[in-house]
């Protein structure tokens, strides 16, 4: 479904946020770029831009040494941090080092360039983006009107529903493709998280 809505409208550079941290953000990040690059064949490029809270390096059991926070903060060349991971042809570019200043980095007119260029780079594949949660920092907030979509992942029993009402009102105005609703036990399949999202939507309608 995400392949079909998003190539229809060339809608290729999704974000992958939460309310709060622990709601699977990054595992849902890299399970997408591995599924779109080895399974469907595309070539994906994964962004880790969770400069407070980088793991996506952990999960692909990659070493790096630069990455998108000393691109933006440096005078270094984008090929520097783009690293082949041997998974179908899906590319990586790490966080980087640590640095005091992530949200002027991440709403930057140099990140905002870059995604562009990569967007038109990538106009044939996809381009995932993991980023911190969107109450506790506002570079998910920043980063939003960069990208063509945004995906909201909630965990089951991790954040209170009205927080997630909360984080969702805040991403209002940026195209929420989906909520993956994340580490559901089945017995709660119709529960109160996917009855509010529904809520929520039929509220954005009306
Ligand atoms: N569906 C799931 N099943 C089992 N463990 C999960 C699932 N989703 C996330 N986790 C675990 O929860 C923790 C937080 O996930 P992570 O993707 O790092 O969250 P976030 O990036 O939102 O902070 C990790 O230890 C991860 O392995
Ligand atoms: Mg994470």
């Amino acid at each position: 479904m995400l392949i079909k809505e998003t190539k229809n409208d060339l809608l290729n550079t999704v974000m992958i946020t939460s309310s709060v941290n622990g709601e699977g953000k990054t595992l849902t990040a890299v399970n997408l770029a591995v599924t779109l690059s080895r399974e469907i064949d595309h070539s994906t490029l994964l962004i880790d831009a969770d400069f407070r809270n980088p793991m996506v390096h952990e999960y692909l059991g990659i070493e790096y040494e630069k990455g998108l926070s000393d691109y933006l903060g440096r005078d270094i060349d984008i090929s520097d941090v783009l690293i082949k991971t041997g998974i179908g042809n899906m590319v990586f570019i790490p966080a980087g080092g640590m640095v005091k200043n992530p949200v002027e980095l991440l709403s930057s007119k140099k990140m905002e360039t870059l995604i562009k260029d990569l967007k038109q780079w990538y106009g044939d594949g996809y381009i995932i983006i993991d980023t911190p949660p969107v109450l506790s920092c506002t570079e998910a907030f920043a980063m939003g009107s960069f990208v063509d979509g945004v995906i909201f992942v909630v965990k089951e029993g991790r954040a209170r529903t009205k927080t997630i009402e909360d984080a969702l009102n805040m991403m209002e105005g940026f195209n929420i493709l989906g909520v993956v609703f994340n580490d559901v036990s089945i017995s709660n399949l119709d529960g109160d998280y996917s009855y509010n999202y529904y809520r929520y939507k039929k509220k954005e309608k009306e």
